[in-house]
């Protein structure tokens, strides 16, 4: 132990530790009223896609005109906030009864060296028929989450080149029939208020 440190040090470093939490926590805040004020697409949130559904078949935004989209980005190794949140999506989607059909559901992965064609489809089929996984290679990901202003990065976890999570913001973007931003939903909502919100911007 370093006993020349000087005493001060710790309460120092626990306010700039507090500040720093503050900051992310306004920072996400922000971003999300910040994608909330916004009518039509005018900051432009999505745009053209390139992906592989779980059939390895390639797959663009137009492939889903006619329908909303209702896109999530996540991994398939994500131990708690993408099942819990594609979980609540297929609850809110149960609960929409006939407006449902108006919206496909679509998963894309930010993990595409794990998350291949065959380990997406499975994974969104568990939460129902209705939902889509997409992948890509590393560069189609991150054009389309760039697109949708997602943050997404490796966090190793262990020394095996397996042993990583993936930090990824979670939010829920509604897009019109057109493919045109609507508003974000919030990932963390219960069912309920999911499909209360989704009914509200459905019309
Ligand atoms: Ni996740």
């Amino acid at each position: 132990m370093n006993t020349t440190k000087p005493r001060q040090s710790s309460p120092m470093i626990l306010y700039a530790v507090m500040g720093m939490t503050l900051a992310v926590l306004l920072i996400g805040a922000g971003a999300f009223m910040w994608l909330s004020d916004n009518g039509s697409g005018g900051i432009g949130i999505g745009g053209p896609f390139t992906l592989q559904d779980g059939a390895g078949k390639t797959v663009t935004d137009k492939t889903f005109r006619g329908k909303y989209m209702l896109v999530y980005f996540g991994y398939t190794h994500c131990p708690d906030v993408c099942p819990t949140t594609l979980n609540a999506v297929a609850d809110a989607l149960d609960k929409l009864g006939a407006k449902a059909k108006k919206i496909v559901p679509l998963f894309i992965t930010v993990d595409p060296e794990r998350d291949t064609a065959s380990v997406v489809k499975q994974y969104a089929a568990a939460f129902g028929p209705e939902f889509v996984g997409l992948t890509g290679t590393p560069d189609e990901i991150a054009t389309v989450a760039k697109e949708y202003r997602v943050y997404y990065a490796k966090h190793p976890t262990g020394p095996g080149p397996d042993d990583y999570s993936m930090d990824h913001s979670s939010v829920l973007y509604l897009m019109d029939s057109d493919g045109r931003f609507v508003a974000p939903v919030r990932a963390d909502l219960s069912s309920g208020e999911m499909a209360s919100n989704l009914s509200k911007l459905l019309g």
